[in-house]
């Protein structure tokens, strides 16, 4: 059996989960999915990232402990994954011993090799980014980027990783794995970036700056940079389980690709002797209704409340459909409303009760035996012939987004060869050949909606689920082989109804804005 290892990032736990965070884990929650289906031995792991500045400056606010804060909002964090129907495996903390362990060993490792000493750093430094600036990180005019929120001015003594002595390493590395982050356009950024010479990079603070961290193991004083610690927890969550390093995918947003993910990361690894994961997918940002998402201004959705008003399978589907993964889109009250309706609850939602009501009606509820195949028949047959590999290929390129639609195309197909046939005729008519004619369409548009649930399985399990339950469907072991034409719901009893997308009317507004 082949392992697949597959991470989201580990959110900051300085606010409450919104849209971004839920996108995240519905993709690699999708992706996952994905490769336990075709047999892999998946393992799934997503967290928090509890320490730094800006967590210890939230819990500030508040006037509470920090500890205490990250309980509270990584309670929060964890309750949306069973929400977002997200099977993930592990869910770490940083604040875990188990993390904080081998944090401590790889840095006390590195410290004995020589790649990391101490010396005095005078600069700018962004608590919202933690991370230090220098001068070319600056706009045109001399302002800092609005990214960096206030920047400030140090002078301090730390400890540095000599990052620098890696920056051919990387370059050869990503020079040779050409397909190491998706989408490539990224990874010519990361390139791009790499023309410029590397600074050593800056792994401690002092504690008297900031307590909220893990000590040095090689000096109490300090706590070691957030981004130093967060990023080995796709490691440290699997040090002690064997054969699961390396990772194949870790999914994160492009705003933290370079550098903690392209540069920081593969040069840690390598300089620990640890392999590197085999790829990084950099999905793009989500604005809401045209305007960037704030905590401030309100400008947001929050996941738990949509999952609660308008069902879980239809935020996934949407999230999919509508973002290609890599670029950028915009969750908006219009465009949800118009997919909803148009694709889940007048094309599948309408095949799923024609099918269970024709057949209630026509067929005393029992799938019937098709006879032979006429034109509309082969027709469908042969668009399903098309779209199952080309389906399967677009999943493997991660672009889900014209799966669903292809996948969506033929329920269109279907229902529009349910018009062609229009069983309610047939079942008027007194004729032998219309009689069996009615069955065919009958047993056509079943299994043509069981096939179509194969590809719509990784991204809607719930509702799927329900219209295995309705046609009395129990799939086999073998997801691929299911994928089959044939008749393999001849005789099942089907169930009076289901309700699955009830349509929405315009008036409610979804999106909380
Ligand atoms: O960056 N649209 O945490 P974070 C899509 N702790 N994705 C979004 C988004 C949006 N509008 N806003 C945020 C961190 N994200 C670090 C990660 S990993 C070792 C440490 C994504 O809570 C963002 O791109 O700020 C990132 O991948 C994830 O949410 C967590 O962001
Ligand atoms: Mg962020």
């Amino acid at each position: 059996m082949n392992s697949f290892y597959i991470t989201t990032a580990i959110d900051y736990v300085n606010g409450s989960p919104h849209l971004g965070h839920a996108y995240e884990k519905v993709l690699t929650d999708v992706i996952a999915r994905i490769r336990r289906m075709m047999g892999d031995k998946v393992h799934f792991l997503t967290g928090v990232d509890e320490h730094g500045q800006k967590v210890q400056q939230s819990a500030r606010k508040l006037g509470i402990d920090p500890q205490q804060y990250s309980d509270e909002i990584s309670a929060e964090f964890r309750a949306i994954l069973p929400k977002l129907e997200v099977l993930n495996d592990d869910f770490i903390r940083t604040t875990e011993e188990r993390h904080k362990a081998v944090v401590r060993r790889l840095l006390q490792q590195l410290f004995d090799k020589g790649e990391i000493y101490k010396a005095e750093y005078q600069g700018y430094y962004s608590t919202r980014q933690e991370q230090f600036l220098q001068n070319k990180d600056r706009n045109a005019d001399g302002t800092w980027p609005e990214l960096f929120g206030e920047v400030t001015e140090i002078t301090e003594s730390n400890y540095f990783f000599k990052l620098k002595s890696y920056q051919e390493w990387l370059v050869q590395f990503l020079t040779e794995n050409e397909n190491f982050i998706f989408p490539k356009f990224r990874q010519k950024q990361v390139l791009e970036f790499l023309k410029e010479p590397l600074n050593d990079l800056c792994i401690s603070r002092p504690k008297e700056r900031l307590e909220w961290g893990i000590p040095l193991p090689f000096d109490e004083d300090y706590v070691t940079y957030v981004w130093f610690d967060a990023l080995v927890n796709y490691y440290s969550a699997v040090a002690d389980k064997p054969g699961i390093w390396p990772a194949d995918y870790h999914v994160i947003g492009k705003d933290i690709l370079v550098p903690p993910h392209a540069v920081y990361w593969p040069i840690m690894l390598h300089a620990c002797g640890l392999a590197l994961p085999k790829g990084i997918i950099a999905h793009g940002w989500w604005s809401i209704n045209g305007d960037k998402m704030s905590k401030s201004t309100g400008n947001f959705v929050e996941p738990i409340a949509f999952v609660d008003q308008y069902g879980v399978d239809s935020l996934r589907y949407f999230l999919m459909r509508e973002m290609s993964v890599g670029q950028d889109s915009d969750f908006s009250d219009t465009q949800f409303l118009a997919r909803y309706n148009a694709e889940l609850a007048n094309n599948l939602g309408n095949l799923v009760n024609r099918t269970l009501n024709m057949t209630n009606r026509f067929a005393d509820g029992l799938v019937p035996v098709a006879g032979q195949a006429g034109a509309p028949e082969l027709e469908l047959q042969a668009l399903w012939a098309k779209t199952q590999p080309e389906v399967t290929a677009l999943w493997a390129e991660f672009q889900f987004h014209t799966a669903l639609e292809r996948t969506l195309a033929f329920v269109t197909a279907t229902n529009a060869y349910i018009e062609k046939r229009a069983p309610w005729k047939l079942g008027k008519s007194e004729e032998a050949g219309d009689k069996i004619l009615l069955q065919t369409s009958l047993a056509t548009m079943a299994e043509a909606l069981r096939l179509a649930t194969g590809y719509l399985l990784p991204f809607m399990p719930g509702a799927v689920e329900k219209i295995h339950g309705v046609l009395g469907y129990q799939p086999g072991e073998n997801w691929a082989e299911e994928l089959a034409w044939g008749g393999r719901l001849q005789g099942n009893r089907v169930a009076a109804s289901l309700v699955l997308f009830p349509r929405i009317q315009a008036e409610k507004t979804p999106v909380k804005s």
